[in-house]
């Protein structure tokens, strides 16, 4: 159960304890150690483990290069609860590693039990995301990571407190100096290790990858799903006209995502009435036109990060497929256009997929659970 210790408790619970008891022994907490000297962290190429049509979309900052030792100081710390103010939610708490790093709730719960107003993503491949959120409003890991620890309703700890406490341990001063190569613990190098452990996190050995890369053939169920998800439909074409999901048209090939850069890939997928206090991008551009437009979030290890959507709205996949499929978003002003028109009926009004077309999409989405991610 704990090969890869996902479990991990707070390691200040059990080492502050011991600390002092060491202290006391001593006689003196003042018998201050010399300062350790450290050899560089080995560095660790993210990008050469990617297959070649993903390898583009990753990059790291210069003056943050992933090294084996600031990942696991990140993971530490992505583990520690400690830092929240009353040592009960570590990120791993709303990201748990069993689910694709997102938390199972319709929404997030944080310190005291406060609901967050948003539904958590996974983590899986946030490396390769330019615009993190929901609305796309903060860019980089580095920066994002900072967040949760201040804010009051997540973790609710000062960066000040969250590096008094660190220091205060037998470990952390230690794993800061293997990692940055000196014991100094601060908020920039613990919002830089937390993002080199969250860009390790890279899943690609899914069925979808094996077929892309010509090592597995998909049943005839998945390749129908995989059909329909990526052809926009066109009633009258041909014949008997053109069958599809328009699925790709956002959750775009191999990222299953949108395009990284920009806000183009923001979508109002129909889920919002106006007049509520949630209104998506337009919170971040300050645009009425980008009015509960969303991220589109990667569908890959979809199957593991139930309930779906921003507001965590839907259950099941199923439930997801019968919103897309449903009347109700049909010629609704604010839906994006290649919902609001889709259709596999001529003058239809939904996107009208019958129920075994359903089922085989929701079979390719299940192509995309990466095994090797689930302890
Ligand atoms: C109380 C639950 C909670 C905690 C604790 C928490 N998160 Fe989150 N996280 C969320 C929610 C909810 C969102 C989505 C918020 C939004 O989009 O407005 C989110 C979003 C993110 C994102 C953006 C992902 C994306 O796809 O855009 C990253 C990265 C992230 N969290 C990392 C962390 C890290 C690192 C920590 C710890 C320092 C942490 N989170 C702690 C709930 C939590
Ligand atoms: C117009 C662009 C667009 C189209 C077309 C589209 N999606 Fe989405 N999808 C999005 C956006 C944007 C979101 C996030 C919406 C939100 O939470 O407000 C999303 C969310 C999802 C989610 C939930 C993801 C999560 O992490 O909670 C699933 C599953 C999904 N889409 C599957 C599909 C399937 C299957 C189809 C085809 C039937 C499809 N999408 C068509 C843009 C699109």
């Amino acid at each position: 159960m704990f090969s890869k210790d996902y479990s991990r408790k707070s390691i200040l619970d059990q080492n502050f304890i011991l600390s002092l008891l060491a202290l006391q022994l001593a006689g003196c907490g003042c018998s201050k150690e010399k300062e350790k000297t450290y050899s560089s962290p080995t560095p660790v190429s993210v990008s050469t483990k990617l297959p070649w049509y993903i390898k583009n979309y990753y990059s790291e900052p210069t003056d943050n290069p992933t090294t084996n030792e600031g990942i696991q100081l990140g993971e530490m710390l992505f583990n520690e609860k400690a830092l929240s103010a009353d040592n009960t939610i570590s990120c791993a708490v709303c990201h748990d590693p069993k689910k694709a790093f997102s938390d199972g709730l319709v929404v997030s719960k944080g310190i005291n039990g406060i609901l967050a107003p948003r539904n958590a993503p996974g983590l899986l491949n946030v490396g390769l995301q330019r615009k993190l959120f929901w609305d796309g409003r903060d860019t980089s890991l580095e920066q994002q990571s900072l967040h949760p620890i201040q804010n009051p309703n997540e973790m609710n700890l000062s960066i000040a407190d969250a590096v008094r406490k660190l220091e205060k341990t037998p470990t952390y001063p230690d794993l800061f100096g293997r990692a940055f190569g000196s014991q100094q613990i601060t908020g920039d190098r613990i919002a830089k290790a937390i993002a080199q452990y969250e860009r390790s996190l890279m899943s690609f050995n899914t069925k979808y990858d094996r077929f892309l890369m010509d090592q597995y053939t998909p049943t005839a169920e998945e390749k129908l799903g995989m059909e329909l998800f990526f052809t926009h439909p066109d009633p009258f074409a041909g014949l008997s006209g053109l069958r599809g999901g328009n699925c790709g048209d956002c959750h775009l090939q191999q990222t299953l995502t949108g395009k990284p850069n920009g806000f183009e890939s923001f979508h109002n997928t129909g889920l919002l009435e106006t007049g509520g206090t949630e209104i998506g991008l337009q919170k971040v551009t300050g645009q009425a036109s980008d009015f509960g437009r969303f991220k589109t979030p990667s569908l890959r290890n979809i199957a593991l990060t139930a309930p779906y959507m921003h507001n965590g709205k839907f259950a099941t996949l199923e439930d997801v497929l019968d919103h897309y499929n449903s009347e109700d978003l049909f010629g609704k002003p604010n839906v994006d256009i290649l919902i609001q028109k889709g259709t596999n009926q001529k003058f239809g009004q939904s996107l009208m997929l019958t129920a075994s077309e359903k089922k085989a999409i929701v079979a390719f989405l299940h192509m995309l659970t990466d095994s090797t991610y689930i302890p």
